[in-house]
């Protein structure tokens, strides 16, 4: 698949009832060529609008957090998210919703090859790190499958409700820094 195809047939997708109540899918946002994918959980109320994954108050959170260490989704890191299309009420997808949209996040992961893959929150890493995952455990930990390196962050909704897990998630980044630094050669 291309991109072009992997965006057209998810824009078309109607592999759960999500597509019902969407207003656009949201397929990612960044540079294709990113050696760092960072994938969230699924859109909410901004993103279905725009169609652009991160752009409410959590976004903005997640960019701020983003130039500490010098990445920006426009420039050296790709964006996605376990499911495409809003839940409504911004509820959890549930899992039957995961299944059905995993197929386009693998074929992005496919397109990207990344080097580092940052999960943003317990859905995203339970998907892609393991069930067993506990983000208040677990966070800012490797883990290392095939040759990729796995690692989860906060969410930035998490961070804004919970200001107090800001410290722990400014040690995260600067460790995500450094792991860049050692194995990505075109990242910085
Ligand atoms: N939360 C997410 O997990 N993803 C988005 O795109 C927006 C908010
Ligand atoms: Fe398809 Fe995923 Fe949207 Fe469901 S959430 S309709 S599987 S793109």
């Amino acid at each position: 698949m291309t991109w072009n195809e992997l965006e057209n047939a998810c824009k078309a997708c109607t592999k759960c009832a999500l597509y019902e109540t969407r207003r656009n899918c949201v397929v990612g946002v960044g540079n294709r060529e990113a050696e760092i994918m960072f994938v969230g959980e699924g859109p909410g109320e901004q993103e279905d609008a725009t169609g652009e994954p991160f752009v409410g108050r959590g976004g903005k959170l997640l960019d701020d957090m983003l130039e500490i260490i010098d990445l920006s989704r426009n420039t050296n890191i790709y964006i996605a998210n376990i499911v495409k299309c809003r839940p409504p009420q911004n509820r959890d997808p549930l899992n039957s919703e995961q299944d059905a949209c995993i197929d386009w996040l693998r074929e992005q992961f496919r397109l990207i090859r990344p080097k580092i893959v940052v999960c943003l929150g317990r859905i995203a890493a339970n998907v892609m790190i393991g069930g067993d995952f506990k983000i208040t455990r677990d966070h800012g930990k490797w883990y290392d499958k095939d040759g990729v390196q796995f690692t989860a962050l906060y969410h930035p909704a998490a961070l804004l409700r919970d200001p107090n897990r800001k410290p722990d998630t400014f040690v995260d980044l600067k460790n995500l820094q450094r792991k860049i630094g050692e194995i990505c050669e075109r990242t910085y």
